[in-house]
């Protein structure tokens, strides 16, 4: 028997989309969209950017990850990793049962231009080469967000599109639509 679709993991680099995808694609299952960050952010009384700042990097990364593993316990939940989350060795290939995970694809120069239109301080993009640090962080990355079980190439498409596609790769795994 395969195991009910429970949770929809999205992972990816920054700008990649999926914060504004996350709430369409809940939306669509009828679901909660949930994003790591603001989890991280409401249980510091911090800013990402202010965390980064106090305590420094290692100290996110720790408050990330208990996020992670609380919000992974969720059901009929729609889920926007921090990009750095699903970068870690091995966070893909131990999740619950009932997780499906996305890969959102995004180039360096779109993720830039993204992260800078969206606002907010990504604290990893704030030097003087932004795109030349995305490069690097995301060949160094990509490994690993290849462990999702899907990937979606944002390349040229509009949020919806983006959603359509998952909503679609969801639905064809078993008993996504359920209440139980
Ligand atoms: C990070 C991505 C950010 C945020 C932090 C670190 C990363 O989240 O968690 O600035 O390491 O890629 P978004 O991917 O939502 O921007």
């Amino acid at each position: 028997m395969t195991t009910p679709v429970r949770r929809v993991l999205l992972v990816g680099f920054m700008g990649s989309g999926k914060s504004t995808v996350a709430p369409l694609v809940a939306d669509a299952l009828g679901w909660r969209a949930v994003d790591f960050d603001r989890v991280v952010e409401d249980r510091a009384g911090a800013t990402v950017a202010e965390i980064f700042a106090r305590d420094g990097e290692t100290r996110f990364r720790a408050l990330e990850a208990d996020v992670g593993r609380a919000l992974l316990e969720e059901d009929r939940v729609v889920l926007a990793a921090g990009g750095g989350w699903a970068a870690e060795e091995g966070r893909l290939d131990d999740l619950p049962p009932g997780t499906v995970s996305v890969w959102l694809r995004v180039a360096p120069e779109r993720a830039v231009a993204r992260a800078s239109a969206e606002g907010g301080v990504r604290p990893l993009l704030a030097g003087p080469d932004p795109v030349g640090t995305a490069r690097r962080l995301l060949r160094d990355r990509a490994p690993r967000y290849a462990r999702a079980d899907h990937e979606v190439d944002t390349t040229g498409l509009t949020p919806e599109d983006v959603t359509r596609r998952i909503v679609s790769l969801v639905d064809t795994e078993p008993d996504s639509q359920t209440d139980n």
